[in-house]
């Protein structure tokens, strides 16, 4: 099915299970740990070897020898994979570094052995006894000194491009108003709940992987092209995923290694990442210097609008794309923006929820807030007064759907923005100083190709088969209401099975396009399940899907019987085409947050916040909630704590576990509000619905600092806002 018009009235509509605060199916196997995770799956390989990855301890240079003498006579050793004899290896075009390193050494923690044995303490063991001697080399770490060289990102590498509208220059330098600020977000890891790990399995030439990765696709082509092997030969497995961010859109150490050390050791091979070398043998989101200038007249109108921002990444890497909502977000006529990228030889930059979105947001509306109080304007109202209902780049392109001010307007209701004091610092509760911030969320709404297969048996059970992924994000249950609502049949008579690549290529998740785009390759299959049966019934196309029944006129026949005891089967996609070239397809929010901060020790306390979203059909309100508050409490790490300490000497992050890497526990957290607005967005699918979970953290660092700064009066640019720059 192609989706290149606006979507018309379909099944979905009726709403009688989409659109339903459903529980996730998952839920309980997950919660009472009975969802098999890669690393648990016993039952596929039960006689698995353990591999310990040994991972480089220099941050750029070469190895000049691997002596694996003693660790090969160490008890229980069965094989070493290391980066001097594992064979050629190719580099699959989405990894920038080696997953195995050899002879050259990219990056601190880059993988260079594999120690395999029969258990995982004497493999860990044995690991120790891997001596590597290494030719060091100087390198690259420290952003804000390589910002000088830094390059125009080639296009290759799917940077964004520079853009320039009008004359930003001149209309800077001619603005009565005029903010020039910059800003500064440090690396972040996903840091998500499960670490990479996959069990790996080889039966002649076909390898069958058991492993945690958001896109089961990607993962089948770049191992074959990693392994110089076809990809038919290769299976992956990942229904179950403990949290991905991003961290597991692509090929990691585990899977290789896994492959390789089951091809050495002869049998199944399992490896994960131990927490301390996740952060620099995987990827991260990288640091950004970000420069914003703003100019505008006293009424408060945005006549220019500069962003440049600085990032790092490894040679062949790319630029965060911090800019990119700074195109969309302001009208304005006079705009430039830039994204340079410097040479790093830290572990590989990526991306991380809402890449580029997530960092340019944490400046860009703190600089609105800033350019509010130059203004001496209420910030929501200097928002207001700058939406647009079009492209800025290019007004003849509108937006498919854009409530900013609905979402503005409904969240500072809510939320009682009208009793903040415009004033920082004037504002005490006791020892707290207390403070109100705001900030909007945009967010993009990519679309993906999406396949899925369905059958109905002679029970009248519908089944789902999809590669689609569930990284805790609800896939199972949307793809459930999804192929309920379009065979009527009731949510206890689907079954969905994802995340094993012998099922149809579907979207993956990753970008928030997951939900949007898997439900919609789930109905094109349902509608042509739909279509075989009213065909092999010879009912006519009035033909109604309710109560596991067709019925058409006056005749009516259940599913179950339709089916036979051969049962039907059907498979199709979802393609998009060109819509989003006509219409700019954006989701929207307002974050408000309400801040205490200890005025004598200038400890900071999240009280409240709230989010208000604009982002079509709610396919789930109960999944869709958990995707917004969880991108919130990742926007207040972004905030208050997370950042990845560089060791710019020695080339590596030294804060690489949870230890040291802060995220917010539930004692962080307050309690979260979240309004969707009731809206559809026929433009986006057949589902009317569009991406979530990225939308959620977009804004949120902002709206604390702003709270931080209208509690304080200190208005810090340097994230995390830890308490030492308060005082
Ligand atoms: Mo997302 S950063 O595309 O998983």
């Amino acid at each position: 099915m192609k989706h290149d018009k606006p979507a018309t009235t379909n099944p979905i509509d009726q709403l009688k299970v989409v659109g339903k605060a459903t529980e996730r199916i998952d839920g309980k196997l997950k919660t009472t740990g009975t969802a098999p995770y890669a690393y648990e799956r016993h039952d596929a390989a039960p006689n698995a070897a353990y591999g310990v990855m040994v991972g480089a301890s220099i941050a750029k240079g070469k190895i000049s020898s691997i002596d694996a003498i003693a660790a090969k006579a160490s008890p229980g050793v069965i094989a070493i994979v290391t980066a001097l004899d594992a064979g050629p290896l190719g580099l699959a075009k989405r990894n920038t570094a080696k997953l195995l390193a050899g002879p050259d050494v990219q990056h601190y923690h880059q993988a260079v052995a594999l120690v395999v044995a029969e258990t995982f303490e004497q493999a860990t063991a044995a690991a120790q006894l891997v001596r590597v001697q290494y030719l060091k080399a100087l390198g690259s770490f420290d952003l804000a000194a390589a910002k000088a060289t830094a390059i125009k990102p080639p296009p290759s590498n799917g940077a964004a491009p520079d853009t320039a509208v009008g004359n930003f220059a001149a209309a800077f330098a001619g603005a009565a108003v005029k903010l020039d600020a910059t800003y500064t977000t440090p690396d972040h890891a996903h840091a998500m709940m499960e670490p990479h790990a996959t069990i790996a399995s080889w039966s002649g030439e076909k390898l069958t992987v058991w492993t945690s990765n958001q896109m089961v696709d990607w993962a089948v082509t770049d191992l074959a092209e990693t392994l110089k092997i076809p990809k038919a030969n290769v299976r992956v497995v990942s229904p179950y995923i403990g949290g991905g961010f991003g961290g597991k859109l692509f090929l990691r150490a585990d899977a290789l290694l896994a492959a390789l050390g089951a091809r050495a050791a002869g049998r199944a091979v399992k490896v994960t990442l131990p927490r301390p070398l996740m952060f620099n043998n995987t990827v991260h989101r990288p640091a950004t210097i970000q420069r914003i200038r703003l100019g505008a007249s006293r009424s408060g109108v945005i006549s220019a609008i500069g962003h440049e921002s600085w990032s790092g990444d490894l040679k062949g890497g790319g630029s965060d794309a911090s800019v990119s909502q700074t195109r969309l977000l302001y009208s304005g006529a006079h705009r430039m923006t830039a994204t340079r990228l410097a040479v790093l030889d830290l572990t590989e930059s990526n991306a991380m929820r809402a890449p580029g979105e997530a960092t340019g947001l944490m400046a860009l509306e703190i600089a609105i807030d800033e350019l509010a109080e130059k203004l001496k304007m209420d910030p929501i109202e200097l928002r207001v007064r700058n939406d647009t209902q079009v492209d800025p780049e290019k007004p003849s392109r509108p937006f498919s759907q854009r409530s900013l001010i609905e979402c503005l307007r409904t969240g500072a209701e809510q939320f009682g923005w009208s009793k903040r004091n415009a004033q920082p610092g004037s504002t005490r509760d006791g020892r707290w100083l207390v403070g109100m911030g705001v900030a909007a969320a945009i967010r993009g709404n990519p679309v993906m190709k999406s396949a899925a297969r369905v059958r109905l048996d002679k029970a009248g059970v519908i089944t789902v088969e999809t590669d689609m992924t569930d990284i805790g994000t609800g896939s199972y249950t949307i793809i459930a209401q999804t192929a309920a609502e379009t065979m009527g049949v009731s949510l206890d008579n689907v079954v969905v099975k994802l995340g094993d690549s012998t099922f149809p290529v579907s979207s993956g998740s990753g970008g928030q396009w997951g939900g949007n785009s898997s439900t919609s390759g789930v109905y094109a299959a349902c509608m042509k399940l739909r279509e075989a049966i009213v065909q092999k019934l010879g009912f006519g196309a009035d033909a109604v899907f309710a109560n596991g029944e067709v019925q058409s006129g006056t005749k009516r026949t259940s599913l179950a019987s339709v089916a036979g005891d051969s049962g039907m089967v059907a498979e199709d996609f979802i393609e998009f085409g060109d819509l989003d070239k006509t219409y700019e397809q954006s989701t929207f929010g307002a974050h408000f947050v309400e801040v205490g901060v200890d005025a004598a020790t200038g400890e900071i306390r999240v009280r409240r916040m709230l989010a208000v979203c604009s982002c079509g059909r709610i396919l789930n309100p109960k999944t869709a909630r958990s995707q917004v508050i969880g991108g919130m409490t990742m926007g207040v790490g972004a905030a208050l704590m997370e950042e990845m300490v560089v060791d710019t000497r020695r080339g590596f992050f030294v804060n690489h576990d949870l230890a040291g890497y802060e995220v917010p526990v539930h004692a962080d957290i307050p309690h979260q509000d979240v309004i969707f607005l009731q809206q559809t967005d026929p433009v986006s699918s057949p589902m009317k619905a569009k991406g979530v979970g990225e939308l959620g953290i977009c804004g949120v660092a902002a709206a604390v600092a702003n709270a931080v700064y209208n509690a304080t009066g200190v208005r810090v640019r340097d994230y995390p806002i830890t308490l030492d720059k308060l005082l």
